[in-house]
């Protein structure tokens, strides 16, 4: 084991080890750290629906009923109606034949694209087949990297929303079997996926094509279905994979693929992480259903979510801040240097706000930043604050 202290000691060091702060109570846009009031710029919970009274309910509603396990995979006795229930739900809301439900996020993508690109081998042709490729933009979630590590075919990486780069990619790897993979939304940057040119490189070239839709979903779109509906795209057809998390706007946990009948059926059968894994809670399913039905019929939310993201990024626009390429409800703010990001956060915290710091391995070197998010129930005057503190840390540091 003394590698293992070795490395903590260099990470301690390096001031590399995350603070990691204690918070108490719910996503609100007030929580509590250490006994003490803070302002909470960093929660996935974008539309506020974790503590939305409709889908409290419904998730004690489905504790009562179910218990608070689901006590065994799904390919067991973990098999339950309200997990299907969800399925279809979530099924409908994207638009496609099917959809199956993975206890998270990562398991979902890790099941997915192993099970996806690397089969069982049924016939004597499967034994000979040539190693597919995953072609993922090159800022893709950990998760995508991962699974695509795990399929253990070829892994080739395009630049950051480059069309050129991605076609030059899908001529390289013409005669082999060809997973295009990609966020919507991407999780450190904010930015949009170009996704209609993406669907039809990938039709050009004959791959498959599967996104990401965690921070899209409930969000993008006319009606927040994601981000099919603000390309005008259509589930199965033009995108093959359309996989999304549950703990963002969802507000609970758990991971989808929604996609054709045969896929959904394959992966079932195929995805480890799917089968090999007790069955998320009931009462997140219960949970779940009821926050499709609120992005349904309230859409105030999704409209004060985007209004607020406006707001704060033209603001920071103002006050001489870099937001690099955010479109969204991401807003990070550029520092560049490791040290000057960390002491950003720290300094925020004392003023009563709390903004991490992100930095390399999770993104570029030199790009460290403050990665700020924000809720439909984040007031103006909470967004002023951080603002404001904002203004006098970039002086404080002499940042330009
Ligand atoms: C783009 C993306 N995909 C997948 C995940 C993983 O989802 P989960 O947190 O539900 O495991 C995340 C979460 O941070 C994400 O940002």
């Amino acid at each position: 084991m003394k590698y293992v202290k070795r490395i903590l000691d260099y990470a301690d060091k390096n001031d590399l080890y995350p603070d990691m702060k204690i918070i108490d109570g719910p996503a609100e846009p007030e929580v509590f750290i250490d006994g003490r009031k803070v302002l909470m710029f960093s929660s996935n919970n974008y539309l506020g629906l974790s503590n939305h009274p409709k889908v409290i309910e419904s998730a004690i509603a489905g504790i009562k009923e179910y218990g608070v396990g689901s006590d065994g995979s799904r390919l067991l006795s973990g098999n339950i109606k309200i997990h299907r229930e969800f399925e279809k739900a979530i099924a409908k809301f994207k638009g496609g034949e099917d959809a199956i439900v993975w206890p998270t996020g990562y398991a979902a993508n890790l099941g997915t694209i192993s099970a996806l690109m690397n089969p069982f081998k049924v016939g004597p042709q499967d034994f000979l087949r040539f190693k597919g490729v995953i072609i993922s933009d090159e800022l893709n979630h950990a998760s995508i990297i991962d699974g695509a590590k795990l399929s253990k075919q070829i892994k080739a990486k395009y630049k950051h929303r480059d069309m050129t780069d991605l076609e030059s990619q899908l001529k390289r790897y013409k005669w082999r079997r060809k997973l295009i993979v990609t966020d919507s939304v991407f999780s450190m940057d904010g930015d949009i996926a170009p996704l209609d040119k993406i669907a039809e490189l990938k039709k050009k070239y004959n791959a498959m094509l599967m996104i990401d839709e965690a921070h899209a979903t409930g969000i993008l779109g006319k009606t927040g279905h994601g981000s099919l509906e603000h390309f005008g795209l259509r589930t199965g057809k033009d995108v093959d994979i359309v996989l999304g998390t549950c703990s963002k706007a969802l507000a609970a946990t758990g991971g989808f693929v929604v996609g054709d009948r045969d896929l959904v059926r394959f992966l079932r059968v195929a995805s480890r992480s799917y089968m090999f894994s007790t069955a998320m809670m009931p009462a997140a399913s219960a949970a779940l259903i009821k926050a499709l039905e609120i992005i349904e019929t309230e859409p105030q939310h999704r409209i004060r979510l985007l209004e607020n993201s406006d707001y704060l990024r033209n603001s920071f626009h103002e006050l001489g801040f870099d937001t690099l390429t955010s479109q969204t409800q991401i807003i990070p703010i550029l520092i560049g240097d490791d040290r000057k990001a960390i002491a950003f956060s720290r300094r925020l915290l004392e003023e009563g706000i709390f903004g991490p710091n992100v930095r390399w391995p999770a993104v570029e070197k030199n790009k460290a930043r403050i990665r700020f998010t924000v809720m439909a129930t984040h007031t103006k005057e909470q967004m002023n604050k951080l603002l404001n503190a904002c203004k006098t840390i970039k002086k404080e540091l002499n940042l330009t």
